[in-house]
């Protein structure tokens, strides 16, 4: 498989909005209920910043296959400039071929670069995928709270799992 990773532009949205839609139906991956469009996106998107929250798309055979990028974590507040969450969304036709586990070890190697030492990842208590990944990546769960999200009818919980990663070396 041939996996090129590279910063998104403008001209992705409409299929970074696709890729996300897609996760809606299947009620596992994200809170949202109803599909967003590309307008919805547009000053979300511009809030991306490459050299410290960025947002990426893998292309796979050419393809936009998946997203990926980070969020500062409560609001920006200074205090956690060190710590983003990192959010990655796969397209149906290209789940289950490792390109999620692939893609988040590549945005781990990138963190140290972008400043970040704590990457924070959370997930409904129900996705198993995510699970794997990041327990397979050295992720810790720190918190699960259990019942806070109605999706489809169903109560369900959130994970919040960490991984700290060694800050950049200081060049002298
Ligand atoms: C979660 C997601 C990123 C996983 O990506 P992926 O490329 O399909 O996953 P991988 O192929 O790398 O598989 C990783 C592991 O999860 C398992 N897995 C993948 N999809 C699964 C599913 N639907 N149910 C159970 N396990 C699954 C794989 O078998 C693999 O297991 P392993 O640890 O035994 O090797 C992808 O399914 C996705 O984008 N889902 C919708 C959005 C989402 O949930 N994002 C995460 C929250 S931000």
């Amino acid at each position: 498989m041939d996996m090129f990773i590279r910063d998104a532009t403008e001209a992705d949205l409409p299929a970074i909005v696709d890729i996300y839609n897609q996760s809606i139906p299947a009620g596992w991956s994200t809170a949202d209920t109803q599909p967003i469009t590309v307008a919805d996106r547009l000053d979300w998107f511009r809030k991306f910043d490459p050299a410290r929250r960025p947002i990426w798309v893998a292309e796979v055979d050419g393809q936009i296959a998946a997203t990926a990028y980070l969020s500062s974590f409560y609001g920006g507040r200074a205090a956690y400039d060190a710590t983003a969450e990192v959010s990655l969304y796969i397209a149906t036709a290209f789940q289950r071929r490792g390109i999620g586990r692939q893609f988040k070890q590549w945005v781990i190697a990138e963190c140290p670069r972008l400043g970040v030492t704590t990457l924070l990842s959370m997930h409904f208590d129900h996705n198993e995928a995510t699970r794997r990944i990041n327990e397979s990546l050295g992720f810790q769960p720190l918190g699960h709270l259990t019942e806070i999200a109605l999706v489809q009818g169903t109560k369900r919980g959130l994970v919040i799992s960490a991984l700290r990663i060694p800050p950049k070396p200081e060049t002298p």
